[in-house]
């Protein structure tokens, strides 16, 4: 039995923090049109909050991958779910991530869109747990540095549920 015990970070929070990466980014990319990239399913509640945040000509597209593979290693393979449907050529490419945990999944992405001709790559996560990396990938940009506790709410799941609460909260075992 799980149940969901404490919020971690209450929607005024996480609607402060959302406004003020957007800012930056809309500063930081001043004169560009960036293609901004979700990363289904966990991103999506972030991602429509954010892109509203940010007063420039960008475009969207969505994306399901995940990472297989050795998960002591840094080598794991990337598995393309569902493909964007936009040209990566000269894109100034911004993903947007939900959480970085072991950092496998961004590592290869990164990997992977190097090969289409991209002009520029940045990843902004809400949420980030550096205890738990497996790589040196780092966000550019990070909206919440979190202890290494498993997380639901405003898009994050435990076995497809819970996406839909508004605070991120921490998931407590009962057993
Ligand atoms: P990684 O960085 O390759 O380990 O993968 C990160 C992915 O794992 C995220 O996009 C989430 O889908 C999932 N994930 C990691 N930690 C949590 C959590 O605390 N709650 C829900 N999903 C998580
Ligand atoms: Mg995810």
């Amino acid at each position: 039995m799980f149940n969901i015990q404490e919020i971690m970070l209450t929607r005024q929070q996480i609607q402060a923090r959302v406004a003020e990466l957007g800012k930056q980014i809309e500063t930081d990319y001043e004169g560009k049109s960036p293609l901004m990239i979700c990363i289904l399913k966990g991103s999506i509640i972030f991602f429509a909050d954010l892109i509203r945040q940010i007063n420039l000509n960008l475009t969207i597209d969505t994306m399901i991958v995940s990472s297989y593979g050795d998960s002591m290693t840094t080598s794991g393979v990337l598995n393309i779910v569902k493909d964007l449907s936009e040209s990566l050529v000269e894109q100034d490419v911004i993903v947007v991530e939900d959480i970085i945990d072991t950092g496998t999944t961004m590592t290869n992405l990164k990997k992977h869109f190097e090969k289409h001709g991209i002009n520029s790559f940045k990843v902004v996560s809400l949420l980030d747990k550096p205890s738990r990396r497996r790589s040196n990938f780092k966000a550019d940009y990070i909206g919440f540095e979190i202890p290494d506790k498993f997380i639901v709410g405003y898009g994050l799941d435990f076995a497809e549920e819970y996406r839909n609460l508004p605070d991120i909260c921490i998931l407590n075992n009962l057993e």
